[in-house]
């Protein structure tokens, strides 16, 4: 997926994949983290989606659960793409949430999803941001840019 979506160099893509495995795996073992998986009927895995219980602080009213679906991690193989398959796992997804009396759903979109999710009813939020340029990671990824240019 990030492969898609940023200029990620190979080596930053390699260290995320371990991170993210082990972190996936953290939280699975604690029933916070689930995986929507479709196959092509032979087994082999053509699109995926992820919820993780995300946790968030004590609100008052339905939304006051201490956790929030959170979705992430959605990618269809793109021979597959445009079937509706992406959109069946978020349709899940919203069904597993509401089975279990969640407020809400939230999630960042990239522009190839955002079509998906809007179609299922996705609004923007309240959300907002600010970067912070001479952050730990804008100095890390300048780091890593003056290696690359030394190499
Ligand atoms: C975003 C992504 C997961 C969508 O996967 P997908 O399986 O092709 O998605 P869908 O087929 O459900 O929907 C895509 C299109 O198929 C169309 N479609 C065809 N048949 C459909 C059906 N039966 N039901 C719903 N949509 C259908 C939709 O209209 C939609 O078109 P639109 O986006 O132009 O409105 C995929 O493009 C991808 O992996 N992108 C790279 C990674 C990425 O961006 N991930 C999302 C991060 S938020």
């Amino acid at each position: 997926m990030w492969r898609e979506l940023r200029r990620f160099r190979p080596a930053d893509l390699d260290r995320h994949d371990i991170a993210y495995r082990a972190w996936v795996r953290r939280q699975m073992a604690t029933g916070k983290f689930l995986a929507f998986v479709v196959d092509d009927g032979s087994g082999r895995p053509v699109a995926s989606g992820a919820l993780w219980l995300m946790p968030s602080q004590p609100r008052p009213g339905p939304l006051g659960r201490g956790e929030v679906p959170y979705v992430l991690s959605m990618f269809t193989d793109r021979r597959h793409r445009g079937l509706g398959v992406a959109s069946r796992i978020v349709q899940e997804m919203i069904a597993w949430a509401r089975a279990r009396r969640y407020g809400r759903l939230v999630l960042h979109a990239s522009r190839f999803g955002r079509p998906v999710y809007e179609r299922l009813g996705f609004e923007n939020g309240s959300e907002m941001r600010l970067a912070l340029p001479g952050g730990r990671q804008a100095r890390r990824a300048r780091r890593s840019r003056a290696r690359a240019g030394r190499a």
